[in-house]
């Protein structure tokens, strides 16, 4: 599979979401970011809005859950609509259990990382998992700048992911722009997430063609 490119809409107009969601269509994945206000100190949307952006969205939504509790949380966004669900290990109680429950419902599943939280644990149970989602910044807010000390745990990811027959995905999110894209995608990340430098834009549509341009070298 090649690069895909998924737009957050963190940074999107929340008073016209339907507009900037189809502004990047030519995306591939809608990346929904679904903060609790208690896992980070920041609060979004939750179930009814994720309900109706997939009722509306053309290309399939990427949930990404910053939330606790994920355990009892994450089957009702697949219930809503959602094609991928990514909880944090850090937040589930029991990851094992929620990616096969999550997998039998038939979504894509991943498991995210913060920064300064180590790859190896998520290495060990990677089998269960169909992404791993290394965050370059610390979650909880767009436009930050991504952290350079992340850029080796993308590398033991890929070289993890590799051994493990490379079909599980590597995603990043947080502070990729089309000046630094090129680099998390050399040090092994295939699904790139973006917000700022796509809605910050003046043209959505055309930041989403140039990163995935800027992602081929
Ligand atoms: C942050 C979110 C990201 C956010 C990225 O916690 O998970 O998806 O939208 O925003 P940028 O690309 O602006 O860093
Ligand atoms: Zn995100």
């Amino acid at each position: 599979m090649g690069i895909q490119i998924a737009p957050s809409i963190l940074s999107a107009d929340f008073v016209n979401l339907a507009r900037d969601i189809a502004a990047v269509a030519n995306g591939d994945w809608l990346h929904v970011d679904v903060m609790d206000g208690h896992f980070v100190p920041n609060f979004t949307i939750g179930l009814p809005v994720v309900e109706r952006i997939a009722e509306v969205s053309t290309i399939p939504l990427d949930v990404h859950l910053m939330i606790d509790d994920p355990d009892r949380w994450a089957p009702r966004y697949v219930e809503v609509g959602a094609s991928s669900v990514t909880f944090h290990l850090e937040a589930a109680l029991a990851p094992i259990r929620l990616a096969r429950e999550l997998r039998g419902m038939g979504a894509r599943v991943g498991i995210a990382i913060r920064p300064a939280t180590p790859v190896e644990p998520t290495l060990e149970i990677l089998s269960e998992f169909d992404m791993v989602l290394v965050m370059t910044v610390e979650p909880g807010f767009g436009g930050q700048t991504l952290i350079e000390e992340t850029l080796p745990k993308i590398r033991t990811v890929r070289s993890a992911v590799d051994q493990a027959g490379g079909e599980i995905m590597v995603q990043v999110d947080g502070g990729i722009s089309a000046d630094n894209i090129g680099r998390v995608v050399e040090a092994g990340a295939n699904v790139i997430v973006a917000g700022s430098a796509i809605f910050g834009s003046d043209d959505p549509g055309a930041e989403v063609s140039l990163l995935r341009e800027r992602a081929k070298g």
